[in-house]
């Protein structure tokens, strides 16, 4: 724990992307102003801040996290991954620059604005380590059972598990579809950062 504050700021490290950031940090700040205002990733965008629409999801220890309802001091030596590391994740397509998420929304045209893709991509990845971990949704069928990896989804699991990602635009048909793609090949759910 690397945490010591005042009452009014912290000195925080936060690991973004497998980079060690020492910050210090006003203790209401979230991890969405942290990364976009101090550190200077401006990839997480914020849509409403309340929580609601999903374009600020990144992944804090390998799961999904609406970095505007986080504290930046409760991610105090925790490991975030952003849209900008999204890449870097171990994945199975090693010839690609991209990850296989990445990929699977160019090629089904997943793609929604500037705003809400890249919480997209981030909760994709996540929803994907989710299931390899067998954890159920509402609509997996056993719910005790779990599910059986992300290769186990079928189109209502993705929406249902994507359902966090709002807007109000036509691309929910191409994420599905995307999301399945990358749920198909292998090691493709979040990890460390390489
Ligand atoms: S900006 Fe965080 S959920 Fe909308
Ligand atoms: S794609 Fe961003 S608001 Fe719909």
């Amino acid at each position: 724990m690397s945490l010591s504050h005042s009452s009014s700021s912290s000195d925080v490290v936060l690991r973004v992307n497998g980079k060690r950031h020492e910050v210090t940090v006003d203790n209401r700040s979230t991890v969405l102003d942290t990364l976009r205002e101090q550190l200077g990733l401006t990839g997480t965008k914020k849509g409403c801040d309340h929580g609601q629409c999903g374009a600020c999801t990144v992944l804090v220890d390998g799961e999904r996290a609406n970095s505007c309802l986080l504290l930046a001091v409760a991610a105090d030596d925790r490991d975030i991954v952003t849209i900008e590391g999204v890449a870097d994740l171990p994945a199975a397509q090693a010839e690609s620059d991209l990850h296989p998420v990445q990929e699977a929304f160019l090629k089904y045209d997943g793609l929604q604005c500037g705003y809400c893709t890249p919480g997209q991509i981030c909760s994709a990845v996540g929803a994907l380590g989710e299931a390899d971990r067998g954890w159920p949704s509402v609509v997996t069928q056993d719910t005790a059972a779990g599910i059986g990896g992300a290769a186990a989804l079928d189109a209502a699991e993705v929406r249902e598990r994507m359902s966090g990602n709002l807007c109000r635009c036509g691309a929910y048909g191409g994420i599905v579809e995307a999301v399945l793609e990358a749920a198909a090949s292998p090691a493709t759910a979040n990890g460390e950062a390489r």
